[in-house]
């Protein structure tokens, strides 16, 4: 199908990978559509010219069976031919002092969430004989990190999702692929959800860790970089399973394959400045 002639929806396209996306999108000629947990508060210079903004919070679980019902989408769900799983929550905090709601939480927006809304966008698809799902993974699901075990977790989730669902939806040319970014620009340390125990034993690591990441993150690769590999796997008549982009992908993939599995868990932590 053209590029100009898709229906693409995106999730969490108000900063970031989302708004990069929806910019080269749009750009391309394609029907943008986007969302935020507040559309309201966006004033027009936080707008794509174009873009139709929509309300979606992932957290809430009734989120994308409102977006898809007759207050939002309604009968138009059905004609999106692309959805970019994008939005997520960040975060990080010792797994002995993780509270379950935080955890309930981030599994509904990073997990939950997603695979409900590529259920409601599926039927469409299927009966034009085209779909494409991307769900924007993490490189922690296949190097984790102390202190980001849910998060890491999450993502790692969200890809047995998608690796086994693309078995089943590829016979009616609908192809689910994973784009496992490692460090990217985009501020999003800043909107991290932290936990952390009043006089954690585990407080002088987590520290490390997150100046680490953090510093990682704000030399990591552009949000554009990653638009554009979600962009080719959109426009490829067929997409691949799994995408890597940023932190030297390829290397820490290859490196996996030919190091022991507890070296390498020793190199992530060493990265980000934990001795193991
Ligand atoms: N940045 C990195 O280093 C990095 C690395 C690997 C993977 N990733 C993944 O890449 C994706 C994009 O990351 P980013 O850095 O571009 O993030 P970001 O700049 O923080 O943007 C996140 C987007 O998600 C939306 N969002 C946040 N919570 C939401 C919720 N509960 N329900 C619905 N929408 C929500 C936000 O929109 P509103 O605030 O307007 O609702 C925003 O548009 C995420 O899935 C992230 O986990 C990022």
């Amino acid at each position: 199908m053209a590029e100009s002639a898709l229906t693409v929806l995106v999730t969490g396209g108000t900063s970031g990978v989302g708004r990069a996306l929806v910019e080269t999108l749009a750009a391309k000629g394609c029907t943008v559509l986007t969302t935020s947990r507040d559309p309201d508060r966006l004033d027009p210079t936080d707008r794509v010219p174009g873009v139709r903004y929509l309300r979606l919070d992932l957290s809430d679980p009734e989120g994308p069976d409102t977006l898809a019902g007759p207050g939002g989408l309604g009968g138009e769900i059905g004609d999106i031919d692309v959805l970019v799983n994008n939005a997520g929550e960040s975060q990080s905090g010792p797994f002995e002092e993780l509270p379950a709601e935080a955890v309930d939480r981030l599994f509904r927006t990073n997990v939950f969430g997603p695979v409900r809304l590529s259920q409601l966008v599926l039927p469409g698809m299927r009966r034009r004989g085209f779909g494409r799902i991307i769900m924007v993974g993490s490189m922690l699901a296949s190097f984790p990190l102390a202190h980001r075990s849910s998060y890491s977790a999450s993502k790692a989730a969200l890809r047995g999702f998608a690796t086994a669902a693309r078995q089943e939806l590829s016979p009616f040319g609908v192809w689910i692929s994973v784009v496992e970014p490692g460090s990217i620009a985009t501020g999003i340390g800043s909107r991290r959800t932290k936990y952390l125990d009043e006089d954690s034993p585990y407080a002088a690591d987590v520290s490390t860790m997150l100046e680490h990441l953090d510093a990682n993150e704000q030399s990591g690769i552009s949000p554009e970089k990653v638009a554009a590999v979600i962009v080719d796997a959109i426009v490829s008549p067929r997409p691949r399973e799994f995408y890597a982009v940023g932190s030297r992908a390829p290397l820490p993939f290859l490196l996996a394959r030919a190091l022991p599995r507890g070296l390498m868990s020793k190199i992530v932590a060493a990265q980000h400045g934990l001795r193991r």
